[in-house]
């Protein structure tokens, strides 16, 4: 990834989701206080019907469905959602329990921050929960990064460990991911609208902080 700087007052965010939403809920919640520096603008789905939508409606935010079905190709979807996207003007878009990989006509527009239920590089894709537990880890966690083209490759922004209890079963540990995951997350993203940062190869810094340091 180049060097890239960004400085972003106005912190307009497009929350991309295809479930529960609970990491969007979280982002609503935080931007409620105008101290926070950033507001969802809109969110996006690849599907109707789900939770994740109808937080965002109850919020009075703006939804754009765009469902991979309804294109003849993954590269005409690519150019839906990246319009879709555009229309609400960015200045970062958070995918956040958003079960697509995002092609370049949105990672060549827009910075997007992508969170992950494990400690990557480890269990990337869409079972991180559920590859840690079968590997018999005793420490897993969340990671903020900036999304690429790969999946969970992206330049890590934030971690945080979460020890793996006697017991766990894939439901009970990914609810205690969650928790820590949702405030990371809006941590991250309120840090990264206030303070600016920038990117240099893998290395994500917020204002004067290392990407990796939760301080
Ligand atoms: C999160 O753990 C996210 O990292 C993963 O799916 C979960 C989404 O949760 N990809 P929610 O929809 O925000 O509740």
């Amino acid at each position: 990834m180049s060097i890239g700087v960004c400085v972003s007052k106005a912190g307009r965010l497009v929350v991309l989701v295809s479930g529960s939403g609970t990491n969007l809920q979280a982002l609503l919640d935080a931007s409620a206080d105008p101290s926070y520096g950033a507001r969802v603008v809109a969110v996006g789905a690849d599907r109707e019907g789900i939770e994740g939508l109808a937080r965002a409606s109850r919020a009075g935010v703006p939804i754009f469905v765009r469902n991979v079905r309804d294109y003849p190709s993954r590269e005409d979807w690519d150019v839906a959602i990246a319009a879709a996207i555009a229309a609400h003007q960015p200045d970062l878009v958070i995918s956040a329990g958003f079960m697509k990989i995002l092609g370049a006509p949105t990672l060549e527009s827009f910075p997007v921050v992508n969170t992950h239920p494990a400690l990557l590089p480890a269990f990337p894709g869409a079972h991180g929960v559920r590859d840690a537990l079968a590997y018999g880890v005793t420490v897993t966690g969340c990671t903020v990064m900036l999304a690429d083209d790969g999946i969970d490759t992206g330049p890590i922004i934030a971690q945080e460990p979460v020890r793996v209890l006697p017991g766990d079963d894939e439901a009970g540990l990914h609810e205690r991911i969650k928790t820590v995951e949702r405030r990371l997350l809006v941590d991250t993203v309120g840090r990264m609208v206030r303070e600016g940062w920038t990117v240099s190869g893998r290395t994500v810094r917020i204002g004067n902080h290392i990407g990796g340091e939760n301080s």
